[in-house]
């Protein structure tokens, strides 16, 4: 049977929110060039719409990192497709995300990022679930808290399903 779906974030709530991320970053770049590192396969779709209204120098370069099986938490990271040291070294490193959940794949990612001496690492997430936090993890940009509910939708899957929702939503049980 075919999963029934509610919706938390609007299509058009999201855009909003990612247009006025843009701009935040912007002005907190001015002059300089960024690089955003998106984290395969769940970031895609916010990268691009982030990149997409930044009116600034950037570029684009994806990590692949996975943690999860079904709904549960493993609390093991694994690193699927790494970064290049010359990609990274002395650049402006924007890790976009997601959502932070336990916070262990962002507490991995910037110290992975950081040992190929980046001019400066910043993190931007769509989803901050604070409530689920095992490590401590304060990303510097969040598109929208949500409270304690797997959410899919925008990126996010359910065992590599809905990621094609252009909305943010939550399994109805
Ligand atoms: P963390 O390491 O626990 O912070 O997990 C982050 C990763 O878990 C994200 O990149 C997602 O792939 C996945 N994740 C966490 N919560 C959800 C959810 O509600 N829906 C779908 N994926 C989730
Ligand atoms: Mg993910």
């Amino acid at each position: 049977m075919k999963d029934s779906i509610n919706v938390l974030i609007s299509e058009n709530d999201l855009q909003k929110r990612i247009k006025e991320l843009a701009e935040e970053i912007k002005k907190d770049y001015e002059g300089e060039e960024v690089v955003f590192v998106s984290v395969l396969k769940g970031a895609v779709f916010f990268t691009v719409d982030l990149m997409k209204n930044y009116d600034g120098d950037c570029m684009i370069d994806v990590v692949r990192v996975s943690s999860y099986v079904g709904e549960n938490s493993t609390g093991k990271i694994e690193l699927k497709i790494p970064l290049k040291k010359e990609h990274i070294e002395n650049k402006n490193i924007i890790i976009v995300e997601d959502i932070v959940d336990t916070g262990r794949t962002f507490n991995y990612l910037v110290k992975y990022v950081n040992e190929m001496h980046p001019k400066s690492v910043k993190s931007c997430v769509m989803l901050d679930k604070p409530s689920r936090r095992v490590e401590e993890f304060n990303p510097d940009y969040t598109g929208f808290q949500v409270e304690d509910l797997f959410v899919v939708g925008y990126g996010l899957d359910y065992d590599e399903k809905y990621r094609n929702l252009p909305y943010i939503g939550y399994i109805k049980n």
